[in-house]
């Protein structure tokens, strides 16, 4: 790179400008197919596409974001890791419109018995009076996600100390499933 012959510059420029072309042009590609979603989870998986979305807010929004995902092969049934995509989603939309805040930490554990999401953020705080507002839509449809798969949404927050979201649903279901293939007769 450093030794770049004489006249071959603009080349050399022409190259990179080429490249950071690509790149924003695989960025947009993935957003538009992060938005539309059809088997962009099924495909990548919920830890990369909550990895994304996170790099994503951080970029659009400057609000620092870390996420922490174990294991990080997740094994969720594609339906609810949609609904856990949403949830996220709805959390960071709200971050950004609402919170005034500088950092958020997005969590998400599965165990064998459940699987646990807290979005963190350390802004203003929502107060009582919001949490109960009747037009919430947007907490109202992430507390309807948790409800569908027989979990729940807790939402709290503490004035000037921030606002969490923890969703956790139970995969009792799916735990005792785990033999199924191993042992025909009990299909
Ligand atoms: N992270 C947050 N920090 C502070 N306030 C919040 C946060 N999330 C939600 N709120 C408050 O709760 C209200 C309800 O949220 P939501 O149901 O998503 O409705 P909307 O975002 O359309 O206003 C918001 O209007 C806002 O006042
Ligand atoms: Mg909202």
């Amino acid at each position: 790179m450093n030794s770049v012959p004489p006249g071959q510059a603009d080349l050399l420029k022409k190259a990179e400008d080429s490249i950071h072309l690509v790149e924003m042009t695989m960025e947009t590609v993935k957003r538009i197919y992060m938005a539309l979603r059809p088997g962009m989870l099924d495909h990548l998986g919920l830890a990369v596409a909550i990895d994304w979305l996170a790099k994503d807010f951080q970029k659009r929004t400057g609000i620092k974001c870390t996420v922490s995902i174990e294991p990080e092969e997740l094994r969720l049934d594609a339906d609810m890791s949609f609904s856990i995509y949403r949830i996220v989603q709805e959390t960071f939309t709200n971050i950004s419109r609402h919170a005034e805040a500088g950092r958020v930490t997005v969590s998400l554990k599965q165990s064998p018995d459940r699987v646990e999401l807290v979005v963190r953020d350390n802004g203003k705080g929502i107060t009582q009076e919001q949490l109960a507002k009747p037009n919430s839509y947007g907490l109202l449809g992430i507390r309807e996600r948790a409800y569908h798969w027989g979990g729940e949404a807790v939402i709290s927050g503490k004035k000037g100390q921030g606002t969490t979201v923890k969703v956790s649903i139970p995969l009792v279901e799916k735990g005792k499933g785990h033999e199924k293939d191993s042992n025909p007769d009990r299909r």
